[in-house]
């Protein structure tokens, strides 16, 4: 899965539209049935902007519905170490991970580093956190 995702993320951040940061990003992750990639997508008014992240997840749940649980997501920057995904990202990842899954954070240098999610997220807010108004 690694070699595989690593690859599918380094290869689609070539499309990332970063005029504004110059910041290229490729999200790779794989589901029960598929990969899907995305990446970043800015706009002149900043807030618009997605994270490569979120855009291959939600190709995922486009296509394949509420069901998707993600095994493993490998993200591909520039930066040396490789950067983390920012925490809205975590949260999105978390919400359809199929539990403490694999985060390959790589750079075009070949550089590969692995966490769990757990890692790098260790609370995440969840529906039943929903349920808890008192
Ligand atoms: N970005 C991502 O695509 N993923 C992250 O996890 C962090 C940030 C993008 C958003 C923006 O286009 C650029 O990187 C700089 O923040």
């Amino acid at each position: 899965m690694q070699k595989k995702l690593v690859a599918a993320a380094l290869k689609i951040r070539k499309n990332a539209y970063a005029p504004y940061s110059g910041f290229k990003v490729g999200a790779a992750i794989e589901t029960q049935t598929s990969v899907y990639s995305g990446v970043n997508v800015e706009n002149s008014s900043y807030g618009a902007t997605i994270c490569a992240e979120r855009n291959a997840i939600f190709q995922a749940v486009s296509r394949e519905g509420n069901t998707v649980k993600i095994k493993g997501i490998a993200i591909a920057t520039s930066s040396s170490p490789p950067a983390v995904p920012c925490g809205l990202c975590l949260q999105v990842i978390s919400e359809f991970s199929s539990g403490d899954i694999p985060v390959f954070l790589v750079n075009e240098k070949g550089e590969t580093l692995k966490y769990k999610l757990s890692e790098l997220f260790p609370h995440n807010f969840t529906k039943e956190d929903l349920l808890k108004i008192h």
